[in-house]
């Protein structure tokens, strides 16, 4: 084989961040060159996302740059994995021949095999899902990473078909890696000295491996390095147990911060949204939550404009956020995928009201994230430092327990990956600044408590 460079761009969710770095895993295992300068590349390809129309047609503008390169380079390939890869497989290699190369989330074991058939002229394609694979047994390639904090995928798929959104077909059915193996990479993790591990799948609750369900695996995660800290994401609200957050409550390294996304506060659009709970099953959790997890904190994800919403649905929505006082939010125009049930319900609520709408989420969410940041002033935090701050190398940043990004002071003893006490003196809605009042370890630290 001649040996060839490899050139990824990664689009979407934290999953296909992670599913980049174990395609990375795999190239560099069959002899390819990673490299970062797309000029320098014989492979281009995108990791890319379906979630929502403006998504998709990021990546089809940057198609088009992509390919002015081919003009110097005739035997450039180029090529499209990711969640569009299942959607548009047609239209991208028959309709529109702009790429030599299309391969699913489930076929990246045989990615050099495509690679070499779109080298001998002909188009790459494999774009089946499957039940069972996890890639359990590769080892993700982090070079590009910090080597600080890490991602892991401990399931794939979704099994949940909420009406509006693609996942569950472009990423197929639910399954969930073996316990062994994700603690053995969480193992390795802290043997390379990462400090934090972010566990990953669509809906981490359905976790399952034989019995052990997500529970179980945080516990066995939390308990190989007390001084790695562990974060998760995403949990569904139907399927959370008292026994998940009572484990979040006895483990020191077991991170504060729930996201759980709500995507609306009006029972008969969560119907229609088939999300499979009421608002009141909600708060419940929510409610039991903050009981079990003194300071533990919220996020969440919303949508504006689902079809027929109404202003009271919106207002319900709001109203929500104020009940929940989420620290953040991801907050999202509706757009209508073909494919999905709700792309046949009508897309009646126009653009118009759902930009005024999604202001309106995002002013409120604005405020709540403003006040609770005030809220903190004068208590302490331990953070993580991930390195100097965006603007200047006279301050730090690092992570609290809940994901707020803390500024403090650069001082000579303290570096990357040390944890640090600190004491909040001044906030705005993203960030803290802080004074530090001593590094520390996390196996002696008491869980860290806001409340
Ligand atoms: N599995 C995660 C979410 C994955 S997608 C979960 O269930 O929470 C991330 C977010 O994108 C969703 O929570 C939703 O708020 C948003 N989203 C998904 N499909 C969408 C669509 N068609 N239009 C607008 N937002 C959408
Ligand atoms: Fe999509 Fe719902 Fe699955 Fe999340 S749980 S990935 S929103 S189908
Ligand atoms: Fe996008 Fe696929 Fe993730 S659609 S959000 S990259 S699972």
């Amino acid at each position: 084989m001649q040996k060839s460079n490899v050139y990824i761009e990664t689009y979407g969710c934290q999953m296909n961040v992670a599913d980049t770095e174990i395609v990375q895993g795999i190239l560099a295992n069959k002899g390819y060159d990673l490299t970062e300068d797309i000029n320098n590349a014989d492979v281009v390809l995108l990791n890319t996302c379906s979630i929502r129309e403006n998504a998709e047609q990021r990546i089809y503008g940057r198609l088009g740059n992509i390919k002015t390169l081919k003009t110097g380079k005739p035997n450039l390939v180029i090529g499209i994995l990711g969640c569009m890869a299942e959607r548009l497989r047609t239209d991208l290699v028959e309709d529109k021949k702009i790429v030599d190369l299309v391969v699913g989330p489930d076929e990246y074991r045989r990615l050099p095999e495509f690679i070499d058939t779109a080298f001998a002229g002909e188009k790459g394609i494999g774009v089946k899902l499957s039940k069972t694979e996890t890639y359990d047994d590769l080892i993700p390639f982090r070079a590009n990473d910090d080597g600080l904090s890490a991602w892991i995928s401990v399931m794939r798929g979704c099994d949940k078909f909420c009406t509006f959104c693609v996942v569950p077909f472009t990423r197929g059915r639910e399954r969930s890696r073996s316990l062994e193996s994700v603690v053995n990479e969480v193992k390795q993790l802290s043997n390379q000295g990462y400090k934090e591990v972010t566990l990953l799948g669509q809906n981490v609750n359905s976790y399952d491996d034989n019995g052990r369900d997500f529970a179980d695996l945080l516990a066995a995660v939390a308990v190989v390095d007390r001084n790695v800290r562990v974060r998760f994401s995403t949990s569904h609200p139907q399927d959370f147990s008292d026994k998940l957050l009572y484990t979040i409550s006895e483990h020191p390294n077991l991170c504060n911060y729930i996201h759980l996304p709500v995507q609306s506060g009006s029972n008969r659009i969560l119907e229609l949204m088939n999300r499979t709970y009421s608002i009141e099953h909600y708060l419940t959790i929510i409610e039991k939550a903050r009981k079990i997890i003194p300071g533990v904190s919220f996020s969440t994800d919303i949508i504006s404009g689902f079809p027929t919403e109404t202003y009271e649905d919106h207002l319900a929505t709001l109203e929500v956020m104020r009940q929940v006082r989420y620290d953040g939010a991801y907050m999202f125009k509706y757009s209508p995928r073909e494919g999905t049930k709700a792309y046949r319900m009508n897309d009646d609520v126009d653009e118009e009201t759902k930009s005024k709408r999604l202001t309106e989420i995002i002013d409120e969410q604005q405020k709540i994230s403003f006040e609770i940041n005030q809220e903190l002033i004068g208590k302490e935090e331990v953070i993580l430092i991930e390195g100097f701050s965006k603007k200047s190398n006279e301050f730090l940043a690092g992570r609290t327990d809940t994901n707020k990004v803390a500024i403090i002071p650069a001082e000579q003893n303290i570096e990357k990956g040390d944890y640090v006490k600190v004491k909040i003196t001044k906030a705005t809605s993203g960030t803290l600044f802080a004074d530090v009042l001593k590094k520390v370890d996390l196996t002696i630290e008491e869980k860290h408590k806001t409340a």
